[in-house]
């Protein structure tokens, strides 16, 4: 069997551009260390209860306006579960898993994250309306997993 000429140029072409592509995205990831953000701060997912700040899961006032919610995420539930912020401020969730990997979505709002035990994960939202909000799990975790919720009431 015979490979027309032009086939077999584009068949060198194709390749060339797939080889070239990976050898520029393997330097950018690798030798200039561009790949995507790795998560940095990580945790022993034995010792969450023992860990600061997650032994003390809760809101707290940090700054002007400024607020931390140390969570913690385990099959089925988040701690706290009861959330309380004044509205338009910020809100910076740090969040840790004791189990298993779980998804965190407050709908309506564009707080979306994975929280992986072993790793810290970090994510600001400004609540702009007084109302209240539901933070579900959104990464099949187990058989409760549908009933895995928090509610984050905004305050005036
Ligand atoms: Cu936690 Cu699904």
């Amino acid at each position: 069997m015979k490979i027309h000429k032009f086939e077999e140029i584009w068949l060198v072409i194709g390749v060339a551009i797939l080889v070239i592509s990976m050898a520029i995205t393997g330097y950018q990831a690798f030798a200039q260390g561009m790949a995507p953000p790795s998560h940095k701060e990580t945790i022993d997912p034995e010792k969450v209860e023992e860990t600061a700040p997650f032994d003390n899961p809760g809101v707290y006032e940090v700054g002007n306006n400024k607020y931390e919610v140390v969570m913690t995420l385990q099959a089925f539930a988040f701690e706290p579960s009861e959330i309380t912020v004044p509205k338009g401020a910020e809100v910076t969730f740090i969040m840790t898993s004791k189990d298993v990997i779980h998804g965190v979505n407050v709908p309506h709002t564009n707080l979306n994250t994975m929280v992986v035990p072993g790793q810290i994960q970090r994510i600001t939202q400004t609540f702009n309306e007084s109302e209240e909000f539901i933070m579900i799990c959104n990464e099949y975790c187990g058989t409760g997993h549908q009933m895995m919720s928090a509610n984050i009431k905004v305050e005036e």
